[in-house]
């Protein structure tokens, strides 16, 4: 991978992912979509069906299995959050970007999405602590962390791109 995006649900990596890999002219992955094709059924039904723990083993073969692919790749909200994923993130020496956004920003975007298993469970206060706990996480497995509540997709690649640029990660246009 070229690049790997991290942060909480509804933060914007699967969009971002997309757009930023458009723009390096790269592949794109999206972590929950590739263990959903390789279980072949929806995240709900895993969390419903075999419980948030086998999801999270799910995540973690994929992960291994996605991070040697090349690309930009847009993670789940928990991944950086399981100390094993962190350990693989940390090791592959690929950067690794928060896209960091306020609960506001968050609630708004997730509130009336039925596809995550923890929006469907958690009431709004449980959300927001679970945030809050993630936020060390995101931060000790970050290289790059963005706030994105006022910047649009473009704006946020483009300052990725910047940096990756900057960093030498990328070649300069
Ligand atoms: C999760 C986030 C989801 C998905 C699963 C668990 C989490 O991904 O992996 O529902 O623990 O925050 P998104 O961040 O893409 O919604």
């Amino acid at each position: 991978m070229q690049a790997i995006l991290i942060g909480f649900m509804g933060s914007g990596k699967t969009t971002v992912g997309r757009l930023l890999a458009q723009t390096l002219v790269t592949q794109h992955a999206d972590l929950d979509d590739l263990i959903v094709e390789s279980a072949g059924t929806p995240i709900t039904t895993i969390f419903a069906n075999y419980g948030e723990p086998y999801f999270r083993q799910l995540e973690q073969q994929t992960l291994i299995n996605a991070i040697k692919r090349p690309g930009i790749l847009s993670t789940g909200g928990g991944t950086p959050t399981v100390a094993a994923n962190a350990a693989v993130l940390k090791r592959s020496s690929v950067p690794v970007i928060w896209l960091a956004a306020t609960g506001e920003t968050i609630l708004e975007r997730v509130q009336n999405d039925r596809s995550r298993p923890l929006v469907n469970d958690l009431d709004t206060e449980s959300l927001m602590t679970l945030k809050r706990q993630r936020a060390t996480l995101y931060a000790n497995a970050a290289d790059l962390v963005i706030h994105t509540d006022q910047l649009s997709p473009q704006e946020i690649v483009g300052h990725i791109v910047s940096w990756l640029t900057a960093s030498h990660l990328v070649a300069r246009a």
